[in-house]
């Protein structure tokens, strides 16, 4: 039965070769009509068997995934992906190490990859990201003032021009702010003065005029913590002097021993949408190591974690995606020991499906989340 409708959904494709691409093209400036329904309806519940990316399109949103193009050798890993997800983040393919790795020296075919696959597939691409202060070319590292300024805008401008047209939203700017609410310390780009975001954001607007752009940051959940604060001031004071950005990432790579409560988290959401800012779930992953219990108890608990986490986006009109940061909790970068360790003690499983590709109870947790009613 599952074969013959993969057949027939392959010969939908055929047919409709050019769809996704029109699909791609129509999202971009309008990521979906997350307004659309008036509020108080209550969104349509899930049907059983559902895949994720039904259960997302009932409630208008993106529901997104971070690939990475080395794990394409399984044949299980593309094809689960495309089932269950209509968004697609690289996970790394677009990184400036990845994509300069020398000065003038671009090399986009990773990303290309990932790209075609998402139209292919009918999935909205992410870009991410253009300026970071980390997995940074190491040439930029020894760049300062107007050399060092000069190299961004160039990075940027022919980053969002080659992918012109083909990517719906770009993470311009990720983890500029540090945890006291002022600009990272330890970024080469904070010597260049506040300044430097809003001109990144000007040059990608100038490459690619098409593509919503972010502002992308984690650990800002809740508006009490000055970080949070610190983001806030930043995106609003963009928007108030116009520059071109369209919306706000939250990564949600959440510390399990500081998860926000679902009002916390809705409350925080609405905040910044009410700037005119659209909102994305980024990089959402919840690692279990350090929540008590049994594993079943973990899994459970991780599972209204995500329910929550995801329901809260669902009841904020302007938030219009919800990305789980990797497929699988083997692809997670959180099995890898070295992240491991800044989320306590694993192993984390930290995604919605198991080693071996099966469902876990946190995919459930995304369904029941994207079926809460709106407000
Ligand atoms: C991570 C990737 O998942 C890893 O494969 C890589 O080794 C390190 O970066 N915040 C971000 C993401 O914005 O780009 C990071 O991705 C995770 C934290």
């Amino acid at each position: 039965m599952r074969q013959r409708s993969r057949a027939l959904s392959s010969l939908v494709v055929g047919l409709f070769a050019l769809a996704p691409w029109l699909d791609a093209c129509r999202e971009r400036r309008e990521p979906v009509a997350a307004g659309a329904a008036s509020p108080g309806v209550s969104s349509a519940p899930a049907a059983e068997g559902d895949t994720l990316r039904q259960a997302a399109a009932r409630t208008q949103r993106k529901i997104g995934v971070a690939l990475a193009t080395w794990f394409f050798k399984e044949a299980a890993y593309p094809e689960l992906a495309a089932r269950e997800f209509d968004s697609l983040t690289p996970e790394n393919e677009m990184k400036w190490y990845q994509v300069e790795p020398e000065p003038g020296t671009f090399d986009f075919a990773p990303g290309d990859k990932l790209v075609a696959f998402a139209q292919a597939h009918s999935m909205r691409v992410r870009g991410h990201t253009l300026v970071w202060h980390n997995q940074l070319a190491a040439w930029v590292k020894r760049l300062e003032g107007d050399a060092l300024k000069s190299a961004m805008l160039a990075h940027v401008t022919a980053t969002a021009a080659h992918y012109k047209g083909q990517i719906a939203q770009w993470d311009v700017v990720n983890e500029a702010v540090d945890d006291d609410g002022e600009l990272r310390k330890n970024s080469p780009f904070t010597s260049l003065g506040k300044g430097y975001i809003a001109e990144a954001f000007r040059a990608a607007h100038a490459a690619d005029p098409g593509a919503l752009l972010f502002y992308n940051d984690y650990m800002i959940e809740d508006l009490e913590w000055p970080k949070s604060q610190g983001a806030y001031r930043l995106v609003k004071e963009l928007k108030e002097s116009g520059v071109p950005i369209h919306g706000m990432g939250f990564q949600m790579h959440a510390d399990p021993r500081r998860w926000p409560s679902y009002e916390v988290l809705k409350r925080t959401l609405e905040h910044f949408a009410a700037l005119g800012l659209y909102i994305e779930l980024t990089e959402l992953d919840v690692p279990v190591g350090e929540i008590p219990g049994t594993l079943e108890q973990k899994l459970a608990a991780q599972k209204d974690l995500t329910r929550d986490m995801v329901g809260a986006c669902v009841s904020v009109e302007r938030c219009t995606g919800i990305t789980l940061w990797g497929l699988t909790d083997r692809h997670s970068w959180l099995a890898a020991p070295e992240w491991a360790k800044l989320r306590g003690n694993g192993p984390h499983l930290a995604l919605a499906f198991d080693d071996a590709y099966r469902p876990k109870p946190m995919r459930a947790g995304v369904i029941e989340g994207l079926s809460l009613s709106r407000k």
